[in-house]
């Protein structure tokens, strides 16, 4: 979900030996992408169209997927809404649809998969990304922080349901990358290529981690930033 991104297409290019529903927007963009990846794979393609804020379609994609394309044991979540910062501040659609693309979006989608999986009781994974920026509220994006937070409080709690089915649950939480999402953006550090993620990603899912800082250094710097006392956090401009 969320084709079209570029962590996802990176993830995608890193997934050898499986065949791909990819679920976006405009879906018949991704067109050219999947014809490259049938041609270089010899894998089954079918693209389908997902829009994250059309909630009540969104109970439907487990059962579109599994006619067309056979039965799946993968979903990757990586769609995703930075919005305008600065306009959340008081602009309440920005507000909402900040919260919604990344937060209730995510989890009306989530939830049928999520059954779907454990209903067919074989060996299945969830890879969602997620995003440092929910691990502390910041001046700067709390509206997106607040969101991916939610989520991933969301992803800990369904990982915590599962846990005693064969269905695998990943946390994402990448730093800076370098995406359509944050081209143009000021004041970007230690910027990751997405190819760099991806493959942090597919890794840690083979191993079955829970939760993955990617680059790694983020986890280290995360904890830092959490550990600052409120009082003293207030004042800094992060
Ligand atoms: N880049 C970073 O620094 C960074 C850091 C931490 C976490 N993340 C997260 O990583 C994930 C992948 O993002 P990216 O960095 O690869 O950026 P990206 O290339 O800009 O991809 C974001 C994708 O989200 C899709 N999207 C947005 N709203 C949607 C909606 N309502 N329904 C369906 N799709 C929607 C966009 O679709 P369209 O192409 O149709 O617009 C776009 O393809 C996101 O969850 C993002 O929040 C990114």
């Amino acid at each position: 979900m969320g084709a079209k991104s570029a962590i996802a297409q990176a993830i995608v290019e890193r997934l050898d030996g499986y065949d791909f529903a990819l679920a976006a927007r405009e879906c018949t963009e991704l067109e050219p992408f999947a014809a490259d990846l049938r041609l270089k794979r010899s894998c089954q393609v079918e693209l389908f169209e997902f829009d994250a804020l059309d909630f009540a379609a969104l109970a439907h994609l487990p059962q579109q997927v599994h006619e067309r394309g056979g039965p799946f044991d993968l979903v990757v979540l990586a769609f995703g809404y930075l919005g305008d910062a600065h306009a959340a501040q008081r602009n309440t659609d920005e507000i909402a649809h900040i919260l919604n693309a990344n937060l209730t979006g995510a989890a009306i989608a989530l939830a049928p998969l999520a059954n779907y999986l454990e209903e067919k009781g074989t060996p299945a994974g969830i890879i969602a990304i997620s995003s440092v920026a929910g691990d502390r509220g910041r001046r700067g994006n709390y509206v997106y922080g607040a969101a991916k937070g939610g989520l991933s409080i969301f992803l800990q709690g369904l990982r915590n349901r599962l846990a005693a089915t064969p269905v695998h649950v990943l946390t994402v939480k990448p730093g800076f990358v370098d995406t359509p999402m944050t081209e143009g953006l000021d004041g970007l550090f230690w910027v990751a290529a997405p190819d760099r993620v991806a493959a942090d990603i597919v890794r840690a899912y083979r191993q079955k981690k829970d939760v993955l800082y990617t680059p790694f250094f983020w986890r280290w710097i995360m904890l830092a930033v959490k550990s600052i006392p409120e009082r003293i956090f207030k004042r800094l401009k992060l």
